[in-house]
């Protein structure tokens, strides 16, 4: 209650402006619903040597064989990434961006990668509003201007480049991507379910929807083999003249031309001055372990230390794994994070954003004492709720080595198949990331998620992420590595399968299957997925909780190294992932 009398009439009176100026971010919000496992029925994959847990399987299989080559986890986890973007079109990626975190098992070092797309030198701090001054949703999501500067290409290519084991270049690291792209691969039930729906904001651009269609015109279907042509020849220059041939040349002149074409703003310069960035991770503990996880321009990882250091202070383990009593401080611990996110977190770059005072222990404390065991706070109540995308558009693999050396990826191209614009000629899915932004303070993005001046655009910023991509450690060496899809959901969603597994001790397949819940501050509603007994629902409810349905899924492809060794919990709610062994 303290805290939300902190919050100021005018910050309040921004909330009440963006209620109502959002409006439901594009399309369709189908309702597909996870129905969890019966408990003990999900078991998780064991290995001998590493593995790769990711959310397409040819993809994982790929990665694994590197490591049969005795490739390491950053070798395997190029060659994945590499792969997603031919085999899982509509989050894998060269067109957009994400973050990848490596734990060095030789140098005892962790070490985060920071290749988040970033707003063109011309992007200015109105540029998503509309003619009235109120923020346009359609600009962010709809068009080109929400694209931001590709960092997927520069991303991988340093983290194979710095942390790689030296045995594999990145021409032999990119032929099996450049081989599925010309000779194509059979579309999966899984990818064949998207394409229906994201045909029509394809359709915008003939160009881009013909590579996913038949002969006459319809989209693949199930069965049907997609060969990606002009992504094989963007793959092979850079496979031939490395990763810079994707932002200098040829390449970077049809991305520009399609992208500006497309109303876009980005220029050559932009592109050419992309700079994928090594970051320090942040780090914390929970209950003894380490948190290694990605820092600003994510907000992962520090709202997931926030929420975990207001848990630590809880018994979580003499509540019951989804007890009312656990759900209940879980929601409210995720209320006050998010609530931080909003009000204070953006590009680094750009603001001045108290990182080490916000996963402080003491501020936690600050924060559960806040928290009463028998209500929920009321964060916002005189607000509406808006509806959260539905979404499984950003991709999740995790990867350990035989040696302990592991990565945990997480990227993106924000909506699935991004814009949906494929930049002619090139075979390249462009993102609308630039829709992570806060277009004017108190607005919302796609995810619901508000923010204020901290993260508005900006020339040459980085959005706002919630990507979490985390490595557990215990003295030194990694026990879990996890990380998810789902916009604001990611953050909630990595906490529960840190919780479930450190405080609960499940197994790994079980923690990434168990039902999830999500609270993001605003709107003041908990997501709740299925599987949840009605009577703790009711107590939930009976606790002041709004519940509500889910909207969209997570999919969290996490690893446990157990003393018998890594165990993989490919998530049932994708269909498709795979925990592929070495
Ligand atoms: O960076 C972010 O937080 C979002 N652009 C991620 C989007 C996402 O996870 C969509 N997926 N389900």
């Amino acid at each position: 209650m303290a805290r939300a009398a902190m919050i100021s009439r005018r910050l309040f009176a921004a909330l009440l402006v963006a209620t109502a100026v959002s409006t439901t971010a594009f399309g369709q919000q189908q309702r597909r619903f996870y129905v969890p496992p019966v408990a003990g029925s999900v078991r998780s994959v064991a290995a001998e040597g590493g593995m790769v847990v990711a959310q397409e399987n040819l993809a994982a299989r790929i990665g694994a064989d590197i490591l049969r080559q005795g490739g390491n986890a950053v070798d395997a986890a190029v060659a994945t990434g590499f792969t997603m973007a031919v085999t899982y079109p509509r989050a894998g990626n060269i067109g957009g961006g994400g973050f990848m975190v490596i734990h060095l098992a030789e140098r005892n070092e962790d070490v985060a990668i920071d290749y988040r797309e970033t707003a063109p030198q011309t992007a200015t701090s109105d540029m998503f509003l509309g003619a009235d001054g109120k923020p346009d949703p359609d600009k962010s999501r709809n068009s080109a201007l929400g694209i931001g500067v590709p960092g997927t290409v520069a991303g991988l290519a340093l983290a194979l480049e710095k942390y790689g084991s030296g045995k594999f270049t990145l021409a032999q690291i990119l032929k099996p991507a450049i081989d599925l792209a010309r000779d194509g691969f059979v579309v999966t039930d899984d990818t064949a379910d998207t394409l229906p729906d994201m045909y029509r904001r394809m359709s915008r651009w003939p160009n881009s929807a013909t590579i996913f269609s038949r002969a006459d015109g319809t989209p693949l279907h199930e069965g049907d083999l997609l060969i990606q042509s002009d992504l094989t020849a963007t793959l092979t220059a850079i496979c031939e003249q490395g990763p810079r041939a994707f932002y200098e040349g040829a390449v970077a002149e049809q991305l520009v031309k399609a992208i500006r074409g497309a109303g876009g703003i980005i220029s050559l310069d932009d592109l050419k001055s992309y700079r994928a960035v090594i970051r320090a991770p942040v780090r914390g503990t929970y209950r003894g372990y380490d948190i290694v996880s990605m820092p600003l321009p994510s907000s992962g990882g520090i709202v997931l230390l926030e929420i975990l250091n207001i848990l630590e202070g809880f018994p979580m383990s003499d509540m019951t794994q989804g007890s009312a009593a656990s759900l209940h401080v879980m929601i409210e611990a995720m209320k006050r994070g998010y609530a931080d996110r909003a009000r204070l977190l953006g590009d680094l770059a750009f603001v001045d954003a108290p990182t080490q005072i916000l996963i402080a222990k003491d501020y936690a404390a600050k924060q559960r004492a806040s928290i009463d065991l028998t209500r929920a706070t009321p964060w916002a109540g005189s607000l509406d709720a808006r509806p959260l995308r539905e979404g499984s558009n950003t991709t999740h693999y995790s990867v350990i080595d035989a040696k302990g050396n592991a990565v945990s990826n997480t990227y993106t191209l924000n909506f699935p198949y991004g814009l949906g614009l494929v930049a002619e000629g090139t075979g390249v899915l462009l993102n609308n990331e630039l829709d992570d932004f806060t277009a004017a303070p108190g607005a919302s993005n796609a995810f619901g998620l508000v923010g204020f001046e901290a993260n508005l655009p900006g020339p040459g910023k980085r959005p706002l992420s919630s990507m979490s991509p985390t490595i557990v450690l215990k003295d030194g060496k990694p026990v879990l590595v996890t990380g998810s899809p789902g916009g604001s959901r990611i953050i909630s969603a990595v906490t529960q399968v840190i919780v479930d597994v450190i405080d609960y001790r499940m197994d790994v397949a079980a923690a990434v299957a168990a039902p999830r819940l999500h609270h993001q501050w605003l709107p003041d509603e908990v997501r709740v997925e299925r599987g949840f007994p009605d009577d703790v629902l009711a107590e939930l409810r009976a606790k002041g909780h709004r519940l509500v349905e889910p909207l969209g899924y997570s999919s969290a492809n996490s690893i446990l190294v157990t003393p018998d060794g890594p165990r993989g919990g490919a998530d049932p709610r994708t269909r498709g992932s795979e925990a592929a062994a070495q």
